[in-house]
């Protein structure tokens, strides 16, 4: 990817947009639809955040017919540029449905900035982008992982809930654990599929690509992009090409994380842009980027004179790993093209105390492959198995 490609598809999307006139509609099927359609029951829940960010929260409080013995409530944290709905897309195979049949009350975040996520108590994400969307994976673990885990506890009346998070679901709670370590007492275990921390040495073209090209970030700020692959902008262009070029959307998959052996056919991935991209902030993107530039996990570098201003030092203290402390079970994939696996088993788990970590046993297993392909099934019973340990 390269930036007048980049620009290009925003323009194309702008246009389309303009055109179908679907600019704050929700998704055609709803993460709400899609369980409704499955016959599982629904909830929806708003959460505030300490920085009045309002986030939507949806659950499976139990199975269909209600009739397995209750094992509590679980939180589920997607990835970048993903939402609730990746919980699900894979029907019966997907870790939410998976876990309601358990017994689990299912409780699904989604990110400030995507979809299901996009308000604020006073600033509007469209007139006020420049500040609406002023935020990275630190304001979700410092704000809103503890605003939803604090939501769920009192709600169901728990003191400590299990947690899962795929990517950025991992990035965010190792945030929360560095700057809030009291949430080790919230939550009893937590399920790392693909963790990403710095992003240093890794194989994917488009991030690599983002690294080396110096002046993007100010080009952004120049022509105010803020929000970037939006469900009705990106999203709208990718559905378009999906539509009529399974071949090039194939491309697409593989160049973003779908290994070519576990390609989602043409009717899951149909499935799969119903919700996805879901939407992130440019400087989300750009702090993952910061980290493969300077191979270091830390809190938003704004240069030495702002960095000064805000966090009273010219470089941020890299986040504190080894705060978070309870049991955490890692895996990781054989070629994941976000994850430098040498760096996530030698220096990140080392700084963890109640750690395992896990290689997916099938080749070739690269990062979209944990939320978008039939191999998932071996992480859900992996998943299970621990949560029956707690
Ligand atoms: C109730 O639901 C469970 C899990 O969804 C299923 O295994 C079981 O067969 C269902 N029982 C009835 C009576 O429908
Ligand atoms: C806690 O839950 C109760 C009812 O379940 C609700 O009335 C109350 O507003 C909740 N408090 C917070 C801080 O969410
Ligand atoms: C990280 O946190 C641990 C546990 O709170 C503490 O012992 C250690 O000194 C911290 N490391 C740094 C570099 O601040």
């Amino acid at each position: 990817m390269n930036s007048p490609f980049f620009v290009l598809i925003n323009i194309i999307a702008a246009a389309l947009n303009s055109l179908t006139g679907q600019i704050f509609h929700l998704p055609e099927r709803t993460t709400v639809d899609i369980i409704k359609e499955a016959f599982y029951p629904d909830e929806t829940h708003i959460v505030q955040t300490e920085d009045n960010y309002i986030l939507t929260l949806h659950r499976i409080p139990h199975c269909r017919n209600n009739s397995v013995a209750p094992k509590g409530p679980i939180l589920l944290m997607h990835g970048l540029l993903q939402s609730s709905a990746d919980w699900l897309v894979l029907g019966e195979k997907s870790l939410g449905f998976i876990l309601a049949d358990a017994g689990y009350d299912v409780w699904l975040g989604n990110s400030r900035g995507n979809t299901y996520s996009k308000a604020h108590v006073n600033l509007n994400p469209l007139l006020d982008a420049k500040s609406f969307f002023d935020f990275s994976y630190h304001e979700m673990g410092k704000y809103d992982l503890p605003a939803v885990i604090d939501y769920i506890l009192n709600a169901t009346g728990t003191s400590k809930i299990p947690y899962v998070g795929y990517s950025e679901g991992t990035t965010q709670f190792w945030v929360m654990m560095s700057e809030r370590p009291e949430y080790n007492d919230k939550i009893s275990q937590a399920n790392f599929w693909a963790p990403v921390t710095n992003m240093y040495r890794i194989t994917s073209i488009p991030i690599n690509a983002l690294a080396a090209m110096g002046g993007i970030e100010t080009l952004a700020r120049a022509i105010g992009k803020y929000e970037l692959f939006s469900h009705f902008t990106t999203g709208n262009s990718i559905r378009v090409i999906c539509q009529n070029a399974d071949w090039l959307c194939t491309e697409f998959f593989n160049l973003i994380g779908s290994s070519l052996e576990r390609m989602p056919n043409k009717a899951l991935k149909t499935k799969i842009l119903e919700n996805f991209p879901a939407g992130i902030s440019f400087k989300q993107l750009f702090h993952y980027v910061q980290g493969t530039r300077s191979g270091v996990f830390r809190p938003f570098d704004y240069g030495t004179e702002k960095n000064l201003e805000i966090y009273k030092k010219p470089m941020p203290d890299p986040y504190n790993i080894s705060r978070t402390t309870i049991p955490v079970f890692m895996y990781y994939g054989g070629s994941d093209i976000y994850i430098n696996n040498e760096i996530l088993i030698n220096e990140v788990a080392n700084e963890m105390q109640h750690v395992t970590v896990d290689l997916i046993p099938y080749e070739n297993f690269n990062h979209l492959d944990f939320m978008y392909s039939t191999n998932a099934d071996w992480l859900s019973s992996k998943t299970l198995e621990n949560l029956n340990l707690a």
